[in-house]
C-alpha cells in the first residue's frame, strides 16, 4: 500500500512549507522528484534530503506564474525522467488589500499567480498523464475557495474560488481517461507570512482557534498522509474531491461551539427550559457531557 517507487512527482513551493513536507513525504514512498521553488536555495536542501533517500531529483527555479516557463520546465521533465505520475501544485501568493483599494494591477497578478499558473502546471502534467494513461494531481485551495476570510484576502478569495472549480472540471474531463484531479483546502497552517500577521495582531491566533475544533493551528507536515494517498494507487476512485484539511473548520458553523466547554447544555424544548436549565453546573473544565 502507499508504495511510489518507480513514480515520478512534480511539487511546486518544494523550499518549504507544505510544498517541502509533500516532496519529502512523497519520497520517503519512493517517488523521484522535480522540486520547482523561486527558492532556489531552498528547493536544493530539500534535494539533498531526497537524494539521502536514494532517490532522484531534479530542481527548477521556475516562477509557477509564467506558463512559459513551465512549458519549458515540463521539458526538462520529459528528458531527465520521461514520465509525471503526481503533481503537487502547491505554490502561491496573495495579496492583502481592502477590496475598495485593490489595484486591478495586483489582482491581475493574483490571478495569474495562483488560477492561471495552477492550471498551466495542471495542464502541463496532464497532457503528460493522459499520455500515460494515468496520473494524480493534488491542488492546494483553501478555506478562502469556499468562505470569506476578510482581512484584506479579496484577491486571494476570488483566486482560490477559482481553484476548486478548475479541479471540478479537470476531474470531469480526464478521469475516465485515467488522470484524477483532486483539491487540498487547508486552514491556517503556520508559515512564516501567516507567523509574521499572527505577530502583528496578538488577537488573531485566539480567532483562527476559535474556528478550529481540533484545539490547533496546522503545521505543514499535516498534508504528508493525503499528499501520499493522493500520489497512490490507493485513491484510485478518489476524484474530483475537495478535501478539506481544517481540524474541523469548514464542518463547524460560525455559531458553532469548538468542544463542550460552555457552563450550560440548553435545551430545544422551550416550554421545559427552565427545567432543564438545572443542568447548569458551576464549574467548567473536563467531563462535562
Ligand atoms: N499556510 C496556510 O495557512 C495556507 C492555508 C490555505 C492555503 N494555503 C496555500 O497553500 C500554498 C502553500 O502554502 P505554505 O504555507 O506551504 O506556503 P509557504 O509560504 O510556506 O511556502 C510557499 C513556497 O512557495 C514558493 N513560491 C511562492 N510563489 C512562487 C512562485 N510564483 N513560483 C515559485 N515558487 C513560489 C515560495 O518560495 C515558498 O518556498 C500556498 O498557495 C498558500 O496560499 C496556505
Amino acid at each position: 500500500m502507499f508504495n511510489l517507487t518507480h513514480k515520478v512527482a512534480v511539487i511546486s513551493g518544494a523550499a518549504q512549507g507544505m510544498g517541502r513536507a509533500t516532496a519529502l513525504a512523497v519520497a520517503e514512498q519512493g517517488a523521484d522528484v522535480v522540486l520547482i521553488d523561486r527558492n532556489a536555495d531552498g528547493a536544493h536542501a530539500t534535494s539533498q534530503l531526497i537524494q539521502q533517500m536514494g532517490r532522484r531529483t531534479l530542481v527548477a527555479e521556475t516562477d509557477v506564474s509564467d506558463p512559459a516557463a513551465i512549458a519549458e520546465l515540463f521539458r526538462e521533465v520529459d528528458r531527465v525522467f520521461g514520465r509525471v505520475d503526481f503533481l503537487g501544485n502547491i505554490a502561491g501568493d496573495g495579496h492583502l488589500s481592502k477590496p475598495e483599494d485593490l489595484q486591478i494591477a495586483d489582482l491581475h497578478r493574483v490571478l495569474q499567480n495562483l488560477v492561471v499558473g495552477r492550471f498551466a502546471m495542471c495542464q502541463e502534467a496532464g497532457r503528460r498523464m493522459l499520455a500515460q494513461g494515468c496520473g494524480s494531481i493534488m491542488n492546494i485551495g483553501s478555506l478562502a475557495s469556499s468562505t470569506a476570510l476578510g482581512r484584506g484576502h479579496i484577491a486571494y478569495s476570488m483566486a482560490m474560488g477559482a481553484v476548486i472549480q478548475m479541479t471540478r472540471e479537470l476531474s470531469t474531463e480526464w478521469s475516465h481517461r485515467g488522470v484524477r484531479v483532486n483539491c487540498v483546502t487547508p486552514a491556517q497552517v503556520i508559515n512564516p507570512s501567516l507567523q509574521t500577521r499572527m505577530d502583528q495582531d496578538p488577537t488573531l491566533e485566539g480567532r483562527f482557534l476559535k474556528g478550529i475544533p481540533a484545539g490547533r493551528l496546522g503545521v505543514p507536515d499535516d498534508i504528508r498522509g493525503l499528499a501520499v494517498l493522493l500520489a497512490s494507487d490507493e485513491s484510485q476512485w478518489i476524484t474530483g474531491a475537495i478535501i478539506p484539511m481544517d481540524g474541523g473548520n469548514m464542518a463547524m458553523n460560525a455559531g458553532g461551539t469548538p468542544g463542550h466547554e460552555k457552563m450550560a447544555v440548553q435545551s430545544f424544548r422551550s416550554e421545559s427550559a427552565k427545567r432543564h436549565w438545572s443542568l447548569v453546573i458551576g464549574h467548567s473544565g473536563e467531563g462535562h457531557s
